[in-house]
């Protein structure tokens, strides 16, 4: 029997970076009507007259929200789950509320969707391949694939000491991973899980000081100091690497992940690109010359980049994951998808925007 093709969508976290992006996407088909929660709606008013469009400013963290919340899950077709806390610089300062809110304020979703047998498409995290240790590791020493290609039901999840911080985040999430897939095993819940790569473009964070305060994460960081004329920081030297997959094309591998229900259900996707690696050192003078180009002020070529220890950025308890290279094969045989915009593009498309949002005003 062939699995419905979803209608009603339910986004739990809907107006952050990934959550905005997506309905988007989802407002423009016809076959969509969406009921999304969050906190704020900056990101997404222009959704908020739309009839095809339910905003619910709520806190799924609540004891007072679990009616709604059932009540919202009853009445979609699938969940989106991506309220969560994702910066590093949280998980270092705020363990317990990286936790609480990746892990205990989930479960009662998962529960949900489990017993009425909804659609849950989790949003977990790249971070649960832990360290890597990659380019600790001499070729040949170890079955290196699984070193510096993470497969999704191979690799092995590599966290640090518990005393470290940084990996709170990461534990929580791979419970939650745990837990959402122990449900599919034992009460049947129809689940897809994402393990997004570093999805960079317009939107994603916060710029401090502007709209919002903290540490957000690399992008947002060197888009702040270009704008505030302050040096680039290179956490430890800039030696990790990420590969960096535009947001547009993220959002590409949800769609036909709603196309073909049954060949996502029951399975984990890394969604990330193979051919976008970058040290942060080098991510760091790619954002630079971009910054001079858009702006049209050949003087951020020159901008200072600096070499910062990680315990004075992030504080005590910082740890990295030294390289993140996905595998894409099950994301391509189930879906047919595979990243295809070049990092030069991306970074160029995600630096205007933010040029466009506060560089102009502050060059005038
Ligand atoms: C974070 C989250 O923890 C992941 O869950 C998430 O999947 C991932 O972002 C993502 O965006 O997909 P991470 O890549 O470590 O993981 O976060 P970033 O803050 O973007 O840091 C990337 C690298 O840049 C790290 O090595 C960090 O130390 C470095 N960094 C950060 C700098 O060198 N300078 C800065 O100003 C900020």
């Amino acid at each position: 029997m062939n699995t419905p093709l979803p209608e009603k969508i339910l986004i739990l976290g809907c107006a952050g970076f990934i959550g905005s992006h997506l309905l988007d996407r989802l407002l423009q088909e016809p076959r969509f009507t969406v009921e999304g929660w969050d906190l704020d709606d900056t990101k997404i008013k222009k959704h908020l007259d739309n009839p095809k469009f339910t905003f619910v400013k709520r806190d799924i963290s609540t004891p007072q929200s679990l009616v709604a919340l059932e009540q919202s899950i009853e009445a979609c077709d699938m969940v989106f789950s991506l309220a969560a806390i994702c910066n590093p610089a949280q998980y270092n300062r705020q363990p317990l509320n990286t936790i609480r809110s990746n892990y205990n304020d989930m479960i009662p979703v998962v529960d949900m969707c489990a017993r009425m047998g909804r659609w849950l498409c989790h949003f977990s995290t790249s971070e649960v391949y832990g360290r890597t240790l990659a380019s600790h590791v001499t070729p040949g020493d170890y079955p290196a694939p699984d070193l510096y290609e993470l497969q999704e039901n191979s690799s092995p999840l590599l966290l640090g000491p518990v005393c470290n911080q940084r990996w709170s985040y990461a534990a929580a999430k791979q419970l939650l991973e745990r837990y959402i897939v122990a449900h599919h095993f034992e009460s049947n819940l129809p689940f897809t899980m994402i393990r997004p790569f570093n999805f960079f473009g317009p939107r994603m964070d916060f710029i401090p000081g502007r709209d919002g305060e903290g540490v957000p994460r690399v992008l947002a960081c060197f888009v702040t100091a270009l704008l505030d004329r302050k040096p680039l920081q290179l956490v430890d030297g800039g030696h990790a690497q990420r590969t960096i997959l535009w947001i547009g094309d993220a959002i590409d591998a949800l769609m036909a992940m709603l196309d073909r229900p049954q060949q996502a259900q029951g399975e984990i996707f890394n969604l990330g690109s193979r051919d976008t690696e970058v040290s942060m050192a080098q991510l760091a003078h790619a954002i630079r010359q971009a910054y001079a180009e858009i702006s049209g002020d050949e003087s951020y070529l020159d901008h200072p980049i600096e070499t910062v220890s990680s315990c004075q950025f992030y504080g005590p308890g910082y740890e990295d994951s030294d390289r993140r290279m996905p595998n894409v094969e099950n994301v391509w045989q189930k879906l047919g998808w595979k990243a295809k915009t070049p990092l030069d593009e991306t970074l160029r498309e995600t630096v205007a925007y933010y040029h466009a949002l506060y560089g102009v005003k502050e060059t005038v």
